[in-house]
């Protein structure tokens, strides 16, 4: 997605080889002419797939996830991270180990908003290492629901999760594919 790709040229910032910073128009302050792009993007290569609910998990997520849903015209549903003080009976749980912060978080969702027969569009802001995406798919089978496609907004091409997430049969599809972040320069795949 050509307009992804140039606004991570012109802001994002490169802070190591492993880590690019996009927050003044993802992970903080939201860009929301460029995320209704993502989420028409997101629409258009999902559309042939039946989707009747789209996933998320919080925070970063919920901006893309809400602006597919919109287009795709779904409900939405994110993933909480912390515990809820209203959501108690019904859970569905997945454990998420996150290699970046070397923590382990378990994420939840109510069984009343994803349901068997429901056909499941996850989304996420990055695509690193896979193990959200995998927490999802996860949380998705849980539920008796058909995971059918992962969307993500940056994948990090040179780390394991795309791979990963293949692996498991659901077809995934990243708006910008970064190939390297070394010397400070962000590559693409392509
Ligand atoms: P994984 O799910 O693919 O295995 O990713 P990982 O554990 O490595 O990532 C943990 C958190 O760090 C996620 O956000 C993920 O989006 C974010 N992240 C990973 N790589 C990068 C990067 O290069 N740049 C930025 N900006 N973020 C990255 P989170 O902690 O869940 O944050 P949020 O959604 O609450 O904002």
């Amino acid at each position: 997605m050509e307009a992804l790709k140039q606004k991570i040229v012109q802001e994002g910032k490169v802070l190591s080889e492993h880590v690019l910073k996009v927050d003044s128009f993802i992970n903080h302050q939201m860009d929301p002419f460029l995320m209704k792009q993502i989420g028409e993007e997101f629409a258009t290569r999902f559309q042939d797939k039946g989707i009747t609910k789209v996933l998320t998990i919080e925070s970063s997520g919920i901006g893309p996830g809400l602006m597919a849903a919109l287009e795709l015209k779904v409900p939405m549903v994110f993933a909480r991270k912390r515990k809820s003080l209203t959501l108690k009976e019904g859970l569905i749980t997945a454990t998420v180990y996150s290699f970046t912060k070397q923590e382990s978080n378990e994420v939840t969702i109510s069984s009343n908003y994803i349901q068997e027969g429901d056909r499941v569009l996850i989304i996420d802001d990055f695509l690193a290492n896979g193990q959200a995406a995998l927490g999802l798919i996860d949380i998705v089978k849980q539920a008796g629901a058909i995971p059918v496609g992962v969307g993500i907004v940056i994948e990090k091409s040179f780390q394991n999760g795309h791979q990963l997430v293949k692996d498991t049969g659901v077809q995934v599809e990243s708006l910008a594919r970064i190939a390297s972040l070394k010397d400070g320069k962000v590559e693409f795949v392509d």
